[in-house]
């Protein structure tokens, strides 16, 4: 994406709610720690929820709107786009809601282990072709990462538009050890109550195409 005017000067005003980290390393694995002190971040000990790969961060403002009493912690990793959501939240003045520019691969270095009550990763880029498909953001090198900084009895909830991209978070899930809690190939036409929708989601759904979704976690019960 074209990088905007300003941007510079546009994350600058956005103030506590645009952070950035750095992920330019080459390997992400190799890092020494640099753990985000959540009671210094959020200003409080509520528990923090994740959501990878926000965007221009719609889910993640209703989300916060919606639950005062949680924290939201929500990545991306492109700051063109990102820099429009924590725009949103610092005009709103959403407290319990913080974001930070950074890709995926890096979270270990920033979230420490056993933190986050749920990850949400919403219309995560499917990346079609099979030589990009570590890029996915329920490969396993992720899932990895997920199950050390997830609370053990976290949730993850996905949402997609992509057949292709869901069965293969499907398999990657099972095949990780997460179980599946609950599935629906139309999640509009489920019943599933409290759905929040994403830029994506409202356009993909407004052109008639069903939403597939799934929860899932590394315990077989169905809530905590
Ligand atoms: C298709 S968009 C979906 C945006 C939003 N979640 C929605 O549903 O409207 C996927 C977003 O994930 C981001 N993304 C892709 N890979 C990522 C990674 N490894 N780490 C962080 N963000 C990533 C992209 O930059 C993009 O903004």
């Amino acid at each position: 994406m074209r990088r905007k005017k300003n941007i510079d000067l546009r994350i600058e005003n956005c103030g506590k709610w645009f952070n950035s980290f750095d992920s330019e390393q080459k390997d992400a694995r190799i890092v020494e720690k640099e753990l985000i002190d959540f009671k210094d971040f959020f200003g409080n000990s509520n528990e923090v929820v994740l959501e990878i790969g926000c965007g221009k961060g719609k889910f993640a403002i209703e989300l916060a709107k919606r639950n005062p009493n949680i924290n939201v912690l929500a990545v991306e990793k492109c700051d063109n786009v990102l820099v429009a959501a924590a725009e949103k939240a610092r005009d709103e003045k959403i407290e319990n809601l913080r974001f930070i520019c950074c890709g995926a691969e890096y979270l270990q270095r920033y979230i420490d282990d056993n933190s986050i009550s749920a990850l949400y990763l919403n219309f995560s880029c499917p990346y079609p072709k099979k030589r990009y498909s570590n890029n996915r953001l329920t490969h396993s090198k992720f899932l990895e990462i997920y199950k050390k900084i997830l609370k053990k009895d976290a949730f993850i909830y996905q949402k997609t538009d992509n057949l292709h991209f869901f069965e293969y978070s499907l398999m990657s899930f099972s095949n990780n050890g997460f179980y599946i809690n609950d599935i629906s190939l139309d999640l509009h036409k489920s019943g599933i109550k409290g759905n929040i929708m994403t830029e994506y989601e409202e356009k993909f759904s407004s052109q008639g195409f069903p939403i597939y979704y799934l929860k899932t976690s590394l315990n077989k019960t169905e809530d905590k």
